[in-house]
């Protein structure tokens, strides 16, 4: 130490000594050293590098001093002195902030300085911020390099073509930058072994990519994802690069099949594709046949002439991703022709979200040394196979979403390596015993949601047994564990999410239970059978969830952890006030649903301090007096549930202020007065304040601030006036339903222009945030799977009002109306000839009006028609005959004196006046009761006729609809009723 010191202060002697460039001096005098110094102009240079750098937490503090050396990041050729090396990665990665805070990314400018070091071999800026900076291009001048990396440093443009200058590279990373390249600088490294631009747009070079690459003959690894190189070549008639060990080309948008090539490269231990387009099947024939000797093929005598028509030659692959894809094909032979190799490395199988098909293979168990293995998302069928117990390597297990079914076989209890398993969306059978447990001493995450609700697997498991396992994620959907409740999680003191959905569990959650004192992100324990009282003491961490619905929970609300952000206490048997302090207890809350309990008193203003709120639905409990006026306070509310309460007085102003509000459902209160304005809520999907006592015109601005309306309901209120033209506006209308008020007036003609009721189905995207999907979605916790499938009703309801005039011809352009009914009102004139082109119409309903003339004889087109009803009209003439026509019962016709015909008496062949039911005197009690009957009818079937049926009969449905089993058909109506579907 004190010797080096000496020759320090020497050579600062020396240099401070006038001359101003001393390198011949330096160096002759420094190689007489071991231990030399670093040299005056590289210290220089590397003194302004660092002034052009921007390095707010000081990491290049050591770079003082007359040694450079020995700063930092900086390395030096032993006998030359010169600086060879400079490694000023940064240390902390991705973190953009230090333990103590500070950035540790460096920034600024690369100063050209950089090029006096003219012996560095080695140069690493990466994981630092250069803000966009170009790559320098005077980095092509320091030739001697052979690593480079620059990735994750946040440079941008185009990467200088000048790289190719740099003939002695092995290592080029410049992966995760902002650059883009047209690569063709790249084939003048013919000695590089390794390459990473990931992330780099190489869209310029996608058709030539490969033959570029193609000219590196020393190639061991290519790492190119996510480069927009869009073609992959079908056919690579030399393979240059036949080292490769490691190819990555995943998430390139390739939109071709497999190419064959690619199984060619026999050396490769890593091979991701995933996250392309990738089609067409598995390959039939993997690898080279020169490998065929490595393989002890030739000692089985059941291999005859023929090889097999899947060759696994990629004997060396330790991982194998192909997942994301659109692959094709059989997993069969593909799990055969890979355990083929005697001695298979394969670590990591990845297949899953593409589209293979068949069932997983015993030879499965050959592949001895995977320990990931996952095949979620394809269409496979069959079981577990029993051979799965060999892979005691298995970490990871992802099964989920298949075809598979069957029992669970024991040996699974044998994979003692097992960290996370997923089995979901599939329906096992049989019975889970702790034999299945035996050694899963690793076991952290366990997955189980059974496909369909109905119970079909049972874990059977004494209370005493205790479980090898500490889980953290539990999360068993429609599997019986009751109806005790699972004794066995009682050492199991490190969960974070616990899911028991569905579960037959008919019991109090025990003391021990809470006792665990678990932090959770999650608790579920929705449809069961659960009662008892519920303590204040859950704990929750940042963002965490709770759903109990469905179950007999009874007493006061509980009030768990401030950072509970989701509370489903729906439908249970809570009683008594909503505590007043909620809104302070649990700031976190984004979604509150505690309907359909017996809550009593009225709304506490402290839910107003929910400020984060998006969801609020208090439907379906005793709560009286009046909506509070806190609605400023909660921007962000989109769903806004208080129906089927007691609530009284009017619709506070301050609503108007929530412009997210989607939502809007006040039915079934005692609401009154006129509507406020709602104008800003310019979002808003539904609408629903039926059943109360509002008065006064419905408001125009419905029709003009609303456009996005998909159900506007305002039946059984006071509403007067005439229904406002604007409401035609609204194109995006499936439902509405303006029934039992006092609206006079015509029907505007313009009711042809809702476009929505011309559409069969809601076939925007937007039908995730349906309230109805949004229920489901709670009920089966994952959004994800109902995104696309909700299926609505259309329907147009202006029954029991005081509308005149006729039934406008534009009506019959609703060509995909479902139901219909203007009953109870003073229609006049004819039904319109054209009303057979509603081809869609389920559910007609014209009775109690004036309408007068013959019924079209177009009606027979309306082959859907389930319900029709033309009572007490002044129709006439001759009932048409044909399709449903021929199945109609009388009181359909009921109180039209002038119709004959089948199934009223035949027509006079004169024309005269026909006989039927009406015509006598002595059948009026008889007549009274069919009205009943049918005004019963007409209400109850009018609606629920056609979704009930929809709901409960599968076999109906498909034949009316061609519905597939897993599609959900909602009808929004009353869509509290539809919960159960
Ligand atoms: C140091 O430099 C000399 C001369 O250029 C070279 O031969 C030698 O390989 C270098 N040493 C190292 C460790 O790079
Ligand atoms: C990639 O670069 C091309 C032009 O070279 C440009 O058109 C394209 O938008 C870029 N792609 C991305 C994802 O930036
Ligand atoms: C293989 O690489 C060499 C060296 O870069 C090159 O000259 C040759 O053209 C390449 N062959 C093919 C088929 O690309």
């Amino acid at each position: 130490m004190g010797h080096s010191t000496a020759s320090f202060l020497l050579l600062s002697l020396l240099l401070l000594s006038g001359t101003s460039y001393l390198d011949t001096v330096t160096l002759g005098f420094c190689s007489a050293d071991a231990n030399v110094g670093c040299m005056d102009i590289e210290r220089k240079a590397l003194l302004k590098l660092r002034e052009g750098l921007a390095d707010p937490s000081d990491r290049l503090s050591s770079w003082v001093g007359v040694d450079c050396c020995k700063w930092r990041g900086i390395g030096c050729n032993k006998t030359t002195g010169r600086v060879d090396s400079l490694n000023l990665r940064n240390p902390y990665g991705d973190v953009s902030e230090s333990d103590d805070g500070t950035l540790p990314a460096l920034g600024g400018e690369i100063n050209p300085s950089l090029i006096v070091l003219k012996d560095l071999v080695y140069l690493d800026l990466s994981m630092n911020n250069f803000g966009g900076l170009e790559l320098p291009s005077f980095i092509g001048s320091l030739e001697k390099i052979t690593y480079l990396n620059l990735s994750g440093a946040s440079f941008g443009g185009v990467i200088p073509a000048n790289l190719g200058n740099l003939s002695k590279l092995l290592h080029l990373d410049l992966s995760n930058n902002a650059v883009e390249s047209d690569l063709r600088w790249l084939s003048s490294l013919s000695y590089l072994q390794f390459l990473n631009l990931g992330g780099a747009n190489l869209t310029k070079a996608a058709p030539y990519w490969l033959p570029t690459v193609n000219m590196l003959p020393s190639l061991l690894e290519l790492h190119l994802p996510g480069c927009g190189l869009s073609i992959l070549p079908p056919t690579l008639p030399h393979i240059n690069f036949t080292s490769l060990l490691v190819l990555d080309l995943s998430a390139n948008g390739f939109n071709s099949t497999l190419s064959p090539w690619l199984f060619n490269l026999t050396e490769l231990v890593n091979l991701d594709l995933s996250r392309n387009n990738l089609n067409g099947e598995l390959p039939e024939t993997l690898g080279s046949l020169t490998h065929l000797k490595n393989l002890d093929l030739s000692e089985n005598s059941d291999i005859g002439g023929q090889l097999p028509r899947n060759l696994g030659m990629l004997c060396n692959l330790q991982s194998l991703k192909l997942s994301i894809n659109k692959v094709t094909g059989e997993i069969t032979e593909f799990i055969d022709s890979l355990s083929i190799c005697t001695n298979s490395s394969l670590e990591r199988l990845d297949l899953g979200f593409n589209r293979l098909t068949g069932n997983l293979p015993n030879s499965l168990g050959l592949l001895k040394k995977l320990r990931y293995l996952k095949l979620w998302s394809n269409s496979f069928q069959g079981s577990i196979p029993e051979s799965i117990g060999n892979l005691t390597f298995l970490e990871e297990f992802y099964l989920a979403r298949n075809k598979m079914g069957g029992v669970i076989p024991e040996s699974f209890g044998q994979l003692s390596s097992l960290v996370a398993v997923d089995l979901s969306e599939t329906t096992w059978e049989g019975v889970i015993t702790e034999a299945h447990f035996l050694k899963l001493r690793s076991l952290k995450e366990v997955v189980i949601q059974q496909a369909s609700q109905n119970i079909s697997l049972v874990f059977n498991i004494s209370s005493n047994w205790i479980p090898p396992f500490k889980l953290r994620y539990l999360i068993l959907e429609s599997c019986q564990l009751g109806p005790k409740f699972p004794a066995w999680l009682r050492n199991q003191t490190e969960l974070v999410t616990v899911v028991l959905n569905n579960a037959k569990i008919a019991d109090t959650i025990p003391d021990w239970f809470w006792q665990l004192d678990l932090l959770l992100d999650e608790i579920n324990v929705a449809y069961n059978q659960l009662g008892g009282k519920l303590p204040n003491s859950l704990r929750f961490s940042y963002r965490g969830n709770a759903d109990l619905s469905t179950n007999l929970f009874e007493g006061p609300l509980p009030l768990w952890s401030s950072n509970i952000t989701t509370l489903y206490l729906r439908d249970n048997l809570f009683s008594g006030p909503i505590p007043s302090n909620i809104g302070d207890v649990m700031p976190s809350l984004l979604e509150l649903d505690i309907s359909r309990n017996g809550l009593s008193g009225s709304i506490p203003l402290s839910l107003g301090n929910l400020s984060l709120l998006t969801t609020m639905v208090l439907s379906n409990n005793y709560l009286s007096g009046e909506i509070p006026h806190f609605w400023n306070s909660i921007p962000n509310l989109y769903l806004l549930d208080m129906s089927n309460n007691s609530l009284s007085g009017t619709i506070p102003r301050s609503m108007d202020s929530l412009g997210s509000l989607l939502f809007l459902i006040l039915s079934s209160n005692n609401l009154s007065g006129e509507l406020p304005s709602l104008r800003n809520c310019t979002g808003m999907k539904s609408l629903d304040l039926g059943e109360n006592k509002f008065f006064g015109n419905i408001p125009a601005w419905i029709g003009e601030s609303m456009p996005s309306l998909l159900i506007l309901r305002l039946s059984s209120n006071s509403f007067t006036g005439s229904i406002p033209s604007q409401l035609c506006g609204l194109s995006n209308l499936h439902i509405l339903d303006l029934s039992q008020n006092n609206l006079s007036g015509h029907i505007p003609s313009c009711v042809g222009n809702l476009s929505g009721l011309k559409t069969s189905v809601f076939s925007d995207k937007d039908t995730s945030y349906l309230y109805q999907g949004k229920l489901k979605v709670v009920a089966r916790r994952r959004v994800q799977d109902y995104g696309s499938t909700l299926y609505l009703v259309n329907s147009l309801d202006l029954s029991n009002n005081n509308l005149s005039g006729e039934m406008p011809r534009e009506l019959t352009s609703l060509i995909k109306l479902w139901t219909l009914n203007l009953s109870m009102n003073h229609l006049t004139g004819v039904i319109p000839s054209r009303i057979g082109s509603m081809v869609g119409i389920e559910s007609l309903d014209l009775s109690i009006n004036q309408l007068s003339g013959s019924i079209p004889q177009s009606m027979v087109s309306l082959t859907f028609l389930s319900y029709l009803n033309l009572s007490y009209n002044k129709l006439s003439g001759k009932i048409p005959t044909g399709n449903q026509f021929n199945t109609l019962v009388p009181s359909v016709y009921e109180g039209n004196a002038g119709l004959c015909g089948f199934p009223l008496p035949d027509c006079q062949v004169n024309g005269g006046t026909p006989q039927g039911p009406s015509g006598g005197g002595e059948d009026t009690g008889f007549k009274m009761w069919g009205f009943i009957i049918s005004m019963v009818i007409g209400f109850v079937m009018g609606f629920w006729g056609v979704c009930g049926s929809l709901v409960i009969s599968k076999p109906w449905r498909k034949t009316y609809f061609h519905f597939t089993d897993k599609m959900i058909v909602a009808c929004i109506r009353k869509y509290q009723g539809a919960q159960e579907i």
